[in-house]
């Protein structure tokens, strides 16, 4: 007999789950999946070149128009692969805009499969053609979005990547995503004083020897795929050329499908200086920064004596799956990686001081008047052998609204995490301040856009619907979860 397809709503969530009845799932899972490990791989070819910088596209008097099209076929580590691209490269190219622009994309595909363009971070409409994640451009097609970026945008680092639900992780993963920055207008800038100012786009992917994007197993799509290879604007281990003294801003993004990246550099400090887009008060000397999936960080580097240094992504831990960490779940952790090595030499300079204040974003004042509850939950099925992926017991329905609001709310979301694995959370259009963690993760006290909920733990946010109304989306920005069930909407009602 045929199952019944109500694994979705018969499905137990985790949360008090016995770990006796997971392993049984896990190990039906392990049986049929194969292919797990196997198959020779495509080894880099480009390990220690100097670092590149994607294609600068900027706008001028106003406007940015540009035509990206995504397909197959580019170049990444050195090799000619079959990895994805916008315009034959991946990372795709930097778009460039300031405060009050008009951000005009052409986006054609020339993929097998529908794609869309999310423009991750940007404070702008979620209607219409805008930052609008309910489009669909298919195969063969092209579309206009037209993003209008309000004059009190704030000023940083932003990202582009797609959006179509149930190929996100596989369009990413293959190499689609590219840097989007707002530039401050003329005069506006904060004095930085550096000598370079880089994108690091840092993805993971892995490659079978014939260039093609190995397909993960559904083990490794539960708990999020993680690319064995770890690229920086799509190379391996690229060289950052330095001087001593000489300040360089780094422009940090996560666009690792489920990779946490905790990043040093050896012998240095991270000076951090914004955080998703936004500047903290001031500048912060960390030993390590964190990304979740999706978030960014520009941190300052003084370069010291003449010398090798790595910049290294640490450990991480996702989660303790127990029983189902024995079963093969070495993903659980993001393994150590060396992400590129800054190369000093020449001669010492005195390094130029860094403001004490920097132009933080001012966000919505007053009261959070509405108080949410939110569930992430990641459960069993009762017939297919599968995970489910839901929030609040229920999996992803574009023609559902799961929240109501008002223009002009401010709200206090609690959501809490019911598994043992950590889920970044992500809301579109309107970025959060974290008030507080389970695991007292000290908060930064600026707006961000994606936050770690810990395993079996919670976050509390301040959310101010204060700027746009419209339909959008909140979800696990570990992909793999997103194209699984794990997002909700939210319509903000003018
Ligand atoms: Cu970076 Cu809804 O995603
Ligand atoms: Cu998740």
């Amino acid at each position: 007999m045929t199952p019944a397809p109500i694994s979705r709503r018969r499905a137990i969530l985790l949360g008090g789950l016995g770990a006796a009845a997971v392993t049984t799932g896990v190990t039906g899972w392990i049986a049929s999946s194969g292919g797990v490990g196997t198959g020779s791989r495509l080894a880099p070819a480009d390990t220690g070149t100097d670092l590149r910088q994607p294609l600068l596209v900027d706008s001028r008097d106003g406007r940015l128009q540009v035509e990206i099209t995504a397909a197959a076929g580019v170049y990444l580590a050195g090799r000619d692969t079959h990895a994805l691209g916008y315009n034959g490269s991946s990372p795709g190219p930097t778009l460039r805009v300031r405060p009050g622009d008009e951000l005009a994309v052409r986006l054609t595909n020339h993929l097998d499969q529908p794609t869309n363009l999310h423009t991750h971070g940007m404070r702008v409409s979620p209607l219409g053609n805008s930052d609008n994640p309910f489009l669909r451009v298919d195969p063969g097609t092209s579309f206009d979005y037209l993003i209008r970026v309000p004059p009190d945008h704030p000023t940083g680092t932003f990202w582009y990547h797609p959006h179509h639900h149930g190929v996100v992780a596989d369009q990413i993963f293959g190499g689609l995503a590219g840097a989007l920055l707002v530039e401050p207008p003329p005069g506006q800038a904060p004095e930085l004083a550096v000598t370079a100012d880089r994108v690091l786009l840092i993805s993971d992917i892995t490659l079978q020897a014939s260039g093609a994007i190995a397909q993960p197993s559904p083990m490794e799509k539960t708990m999020g795929r993680q690319g064995e290879l770890v690229l920086v604007n799509g190379q391996h281990q690229p060289t950052i050329p330095a001087a001593p003294g000489a300040l360089q801003r780094w422009r940090l993004i996560n666009a690792c499908v489920s990779r946490v990246l905790a990043i040093r550099l050896q012998g240095h400090q991270l000076l951090q200086i914004a955080h998703d887009g936004t500047f903290l008060s001031a500048p912060a000397a960390k030993d390590e920064v964190v990304l979740a999936p999706g978030n960014r960080s520009d941190v300052i580097i003084r370069p010291a004596s003449a010398d090798r240094y790595d910049l290294t992504a640490e450990p991480f831990q996702r989660g303790s799956m127990g029983m189902m960490g024995m079963m093969g779940g070495g993903n659980l952790t993001s393994a150590a990686a060396t992400l590129a090595t800054m190369d000093v030499s020449g001669t010492p300079a005195i390094a130029p001081p860094l403001p004490t204040a920097l132009p933080v974003e001012k966000s919505a004042t007053g009261p959070a008047v509405t108080q949410r509850q939110i569930a992430f939950q990641m459960g069993m099925g009762m017939c297919m052998g599968g995970m489910t992926y839901a929030i609040d017991g229920r999996t992803f329905d574009p023609e559902r609204d799961d929240q109501t609001t008002a223009l002009g709310t401010i709200e206090e979301w609690t959501i809490t995490n019911t598994s043992p694995l950590a889920h970044p959370f992500h809301l579109h259009v309107w970025p959060f301040t974290v008030l507080a963690t389970s695991d007292n993760t000290p908060p930064l006290g600026v707006p961000q856009d994606v936050v770690l909920i810990p395993a079996r733990g919670w976050v509390r946010l301040r959310i101010p619907f204060t700027t746009f109304a419209g339909r959008s989306v909140y979800h696990c920005h570990i992909l793999d979860h997103e194209d699984l069930g794990m997002m909700a909407t939210i319509n903000v009602q003018a």
